[in-house]
């Protein structure tokens, strides 16, 4: 069994922890919640927990399609063993219908369709507001090679491929997402979370939003939503809680 040791980092989200392997470490998923660069705090009871099957099923099937990533195994209810990697300090967000800062862009009502998937690049900087990066912008800062903003645009499109599919099979429509990536041997691999806190979910019959902007907008039944959206996955993911 794995050893839990020191906290090296606390998130917004999760706290990171060293393990006996140096190669490996866990991340606990926390019940806190912010919005809008840390200024909204608040909680959502059972988030960490949900939040930590979420991901893990939802790697456990992208790790099946072919894509390379952190996760090694849930230890228990909201603590996920994982490859420890650099992280690079872009966010990779992929959108396929129009919501939150893109609809303000674009000045798109929320919901409307986009002709085809769209990926943005952010600044993993909440000091700065995680602004808008560029291609130039990226190589100006060194956060990442020509190559790797390739590999995680090509990257980023697999993977909502593949997790379109899985939640339209839960009657769910997959608005947008946020991906983080690291380095580990020098290659590419997906590293954080995928969970209603860095998803849009709308439920497909009702368009009722299952994610965080339940939290950020302030819409209430928070918790019923994310633990609505576990349920679901629960149900067509077998390996989840089998730890
Ligand atoms: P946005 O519309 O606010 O730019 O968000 C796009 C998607 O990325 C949405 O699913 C929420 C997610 N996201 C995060 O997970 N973390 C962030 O810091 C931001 C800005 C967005
Ligand atoms: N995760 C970011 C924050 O905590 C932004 C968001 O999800 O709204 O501020």
């Amino acid at each position: 069994m794995v050893q839990k040791l020191e906290q090296i980092y606390e998130g917004k989200a999760k706290k990171i922890f060293t393990t006996d392997d140096p190669e490996a470490i866990i991340h606990e998923f926390k019940d806190d919640a912010t919005a809008f660069d840390g200024k909204k705090k608040g909680q959502i009871g059972g988030k960490g927990l949900v939040n930590a099957q979420i991901t893990t099923a939802l790697f456990q099937l992208l790790e099946n399609q072919g894509v390379r990533t952190h996760f090694r195994k849930l230890l228990d209810d909201r603590n996920m063993l994982t490859d420890r990697l650099d992280m690079l300090a872009v966010e990779v967000i992929v959108r396929n219908i129009a919501a939150g800062s893109l609809a303000k862009r674009l000045g798109y009502e929320e919901g409307t369709p986009l002709k085809k998937p769209i990926i943005e690049f952010c600044y993993k900087r909440d000091d700065l507001g995680d602004p808008f990066l560029n291609e130039d912008h990226i190589e100006e800062l060194g956060a990442a090679t020509k190559e790797q903003v390739a590999e995680m645009r090509e990257t980023g499109l697999k993977v909502n491929d593949v997790l379109r599919r899985f939640f339209d099979e839960l009657g769910i429509t997959l608005i947008d997402f946020k991906l983080e990536f690291g380095l580990k041997d020098g290659r590419l691999v997906l590293g954080d979370e995928i969970s209603p806190d860095s998803c849009r979910l709308w439920d497909k019959a009702t368009g009722e939003k299952l994610d965080k902007d339940r939290f950020r907008r302030d819409l209430g039944k928070v918790e019923e939503a994310y633990q609505e959206v576990l349920s679901r996955v629960k149900g067509i993911a077998k390996e989840v809680g089998n730890f």
